[in-house]
């Protein structure tokens, strides 16, 4: 028998990941914590290797990718990886003609909005992402015992961009749309679906231990809308990668009415980690994705990003009041409500990260 010194290392991202333990329902030493944005414009060592090199052109680059992807992950030693892509990436690599504006978001060159911009869009096909497959391989191997986090942007958010061109603030085409054509919205967002189980999957398949979708502007639809126009979509993305076996966190913002059925979209128990944002406690968000998914659901979040730019005792106090909440749930993973600010400072986040690696979670019934 090989003696233990010599046997290989636990597989990296197996059982003793507290992210992945979490996510699994299963107790942890500590309490995991990652950061949406975590790689980005609040980083020197980002703003330095991005100088020269626009955003999907960085999102095209493998090894760019895995040095990005890294960096927060040595500098602050977080419990997950997340690959540094963006949402419209797939939508690019069908064909469409898009830009990321420093400062704006996306933009799209031609919206989507009637049945015949919606041939514009084909379905996504897993040659067109070999390069993300060739980046997550080569992340994976250079993460060792840190899991990666692949993600896409779920349907409806994906659709906001699309419809309306670019950002918007309250979202008025897209709503006008999915309420006044019901059918074309149906098949936009049966497409986008298709898009972002690809994406998800292609992840996966190269390595990823863990997924999450991005619904970052559903809060902007009522719960009964949610349930009829979006659910069945979102759903359809989750179930792209069902029998890979990796578990999947669902996160938005201003969701607090529709966390139930976030946490169970179209009745399938597809979510194993539910994002909560600021706007509600914690253990609240755990009771209502509890009552919509007819189990318990971990939770992920939920800092309020602006409490970074606090006084460093007001600071502590608050990520202690969501540690405290976390302790409250069935499983806690760290995380902000929303993504780090770009003008947030790191030495700020090293507090956060150490703060919560020094809490000792309460022990829970199982
Ligand atoms: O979290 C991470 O570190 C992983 C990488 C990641 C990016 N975008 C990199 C990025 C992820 C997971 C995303 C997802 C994303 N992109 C979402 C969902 C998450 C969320 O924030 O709600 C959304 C809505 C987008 C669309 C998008 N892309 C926006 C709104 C912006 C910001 C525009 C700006 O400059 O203010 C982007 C650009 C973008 N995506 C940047 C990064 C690091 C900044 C671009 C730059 O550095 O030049």
């Amino acid at each position: 028998a090989t003696p233990p010194s010599q046997q290989p290392a636990p597989h990296p991202t197996g059982p003793e990941s507290p992210y992945l333990r979490v996510c699994r329902g299963l107790p942890s030493d500590r309490v995991p914590v990652w950061f949406m944005r975590q790689a980005g414009r609040s980083l020197p060592e980002y703003r330095a290797v991005r100088r020269d090199v626009g955003m999907l052109e960085s999102c095209r680059r493998p090894e760019l990718v895995t040095e990005i992807t890294l960096q927060p992950v040595r500098r602050y030693g977080v419990d997950a990886a997340i690959f540094f892509s963006d949402i419209v990436v797939p939508l690019e690599a069908v064909g469409l003609d898009l830009d990321i504006v420093a400062g704006t978001g996306p933009v799209i060159a031609e919206p989507i909005r009637t049945r015949a911009d919606l041939d514009r869009l084909p379905e996504l096909h897993p040659e067109q992402l070999g390069h993300i497959g060739e980046a997550v391989r080569l992340l994976v191997a250079e993460l060792g015992p840190t899991p990666l986090i692949g993600f896409a942007g779920a349907p409806f958010t994906l659709a906001s961009y699309l419809v309306e061109g670019g950002p918007s603030r309250d979202l008025l085409r897209t709503k006008a749309l999915a309420h006044g054509d019901p059918q074309l919205w149906n098949d936009l967002l049966a497409r986008l679906a298709q898009i972002s189980g690809a994406f998800l999957r292609a992840q996966v398949q190269a390595g990823a231990s863990a997924v999450q979708l991005f619904d970052s502007w559903v809060g902007a639809l009522s719960a009964a809308d949610y349930r009829r126009l979006v659910a069945p979509h979102s759903a359809a993305a989750l179930a792209a990668v069902a029998d890979l076996g990796v578990p999947r966190t669902h996160f938005g913002t201003a969701t607090g009415e529709l966390l139930a059925d976030m946490a169970a979209p179209d009745g399938s128990a597809c979510v194993d980690v539910l994002g909560v944002d600021f706007r509600i406690p914690l253990d609240e968000g755990a009771r209502r994705a509890r009552a919509g998914a007819g189990r318990p659901v971990a939770v992920q979040g939920n800092l309020d990003p602006a409490l970074l730019f606090a006084p460093a005792d007001v600071l502590t106090e608050a990520v202690r009041g969501v540690l405290a909440a976390g302790d409250r749930t069935p499983g806690h993973v760290f995380n902000l409500g929303h993504g780090v600010p770009p003008t947030a400072d790191p030495d700020v986040l090293q507090r956060v990260v150490d703060e919560v690696h020094a809490w000792v979670p309460a022990r829970r019934e199982t």
